[in-house]
């Protein structure tokens, strides 16, 4: 976003934005959930894409409002609001990519998994609609908890006889960005040249730095590893109990969200050299889905990178062998409450 837009906007003012210089605006994305704490920073980040152009916010009350604002903005994409059930299929009729951050978030004290009980059914009904409605769209799964509603989504797309695995991501760019972030801290690197890919889930030590794989390559002392480590897997609780309350991250995760939407209209616009984290359907390991780096197509997944697995620490190592059996069960336990359902 940065690249494409912000230095450009620096160069011209407001009235004399020259949009013919920027990319075609040619892609649709719909925000379900666009009226919570991470779907408003979240579309106001995606309205300044130059690749957009059209905007849809679905949520089930309050983004009529959200809606008007964002529109005000004179960035190229058209905002259009969609409140209620009623509304879902006009919202994702024809979209390139649908983001879902719909769902509760956590309080101080609980897991990501405590969150099951009410963002399974939410994640199933929403993707269940954009099975119907725009089966050919990425679908990015913000709602947690990401371990479990990712394959939930998939058996959702099995059932309705759309699923392709390339088009759906856990969006795991959060830990990605906090890795960099606390990485750069702690080494003194320069922030925007830092890259750690993150592995695994999204919660606790499903959540796995690869350290040793940093770019520019670092040294780390086993006792920053222990600790840079562990501060990455609870860097979400981190915010948690900061809030105190009141949710868990929406703007560094609209932020990280907003990356990975960029990142997915510059793949779909066919730039050849595109690389995220996600959580994907993989067989990189003996776990059906599995996060790591993937090169994005316009087809959506075109390679994962096994690489990144090859030649670990004995702690990146270890840490990966502990961490299969939690992924193992929220990913069954997912699959189960969406065959249970079917
Ligand atoms: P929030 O409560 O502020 O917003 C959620 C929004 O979802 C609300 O506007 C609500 O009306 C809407 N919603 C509820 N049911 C819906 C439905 N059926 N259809 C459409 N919209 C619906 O919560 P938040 O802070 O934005 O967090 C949302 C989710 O994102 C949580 O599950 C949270 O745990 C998760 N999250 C994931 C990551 C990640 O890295 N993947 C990071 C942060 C938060
Ligand atoms: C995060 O990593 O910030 C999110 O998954 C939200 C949470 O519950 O921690």
């Amino acid at each position: 976003l940065r690249a494409s837009f912000a230095s450009k906007a620096q160069k011209e003012n407001d009235q004399n934005f020259n949009y013919n210089s920027q990319p075609q605006a040619s892609y649709k994305v719909a925000v379900l959930g666009a009226a919570g704490g991470i779907g408003q920073p979240l579309a106001l980040l995606i309205k300044m894409s130059p690749l957009i152009s059209d905007l849809h916010l679905y949520d089930i009350a309050n983004v009529k409002g959200v809606a008007a604002d964002i529109s005000h903005c004179n960035t190229p994409s058209q905002v259009r609001d969609f409140t209620g059930a009623s509304e879902l299929a006009n919202c994702l009729k024809s979209v390139n990519v649908v983001v879902i951050p719909a769902g509760v978030p956590r309080k101080p004290g609980m897991t990501r998994d405590d969150l099951f009980n009410i963002n399974a059914g939410i994640v199933r009904d929403l993707v269940s609609a954009v099975a119907d409605n725009s089966p050919d769209a990425f679908i990015q799964i913000i709602s947690n908890p990401v371990n479990s509603t990712v394959p939930i989504a998939a058996e959702v797309l099995k059932q309705k006889g759309v699923y392709d695995p390339k088009k759906l991501f856990g969006v795991t760019t959060l830990d990605v960005v906090r890795a960099n972030t606390f990485v750069a801290q702690r080494k003194n690197l320069k922030l925007i040249d830092v890259d750690v890919p993150v592995v695994g889930g999204h919660a606790g030590i499903t959540i796995l730095p690869l350290l040793s794989k940093t770019k520019p390559s670092a040294s780390f002392t086993d006792e920053e590893i222990e600790e840079l480590t562990v501060r990455i897997q609870n860097a979400g609780t981190e915010v948690v109990e900061a809030k105190a309350g009141a949710g868990s991250a929406t703007l560094s995760m609209a932020y990280a969200a907003a990356r990975f939407v960029e990142s997915s209209l510059r793949a779909l616009d066919g730039d050849g050299d595109v690389y995220e984290c996600s959580y994907v359907e993989s067989d990189l390991t003996d776990l059906p889905f599995f996060a790591s780096r993937v090169k994005l197509g316009r087809k959506g997944v075109e390679a994962l990178i096994p690489s990144d697995l090859q030649g670990l620490t004995d702690y990146e190592q270890k840490a990966l062998e502990s961490l299969k059996p939690e992924l193992m069960a929220s990913i069954e336990k997912g699959i189960a409450f969406a065959q249970k359902q079917a």
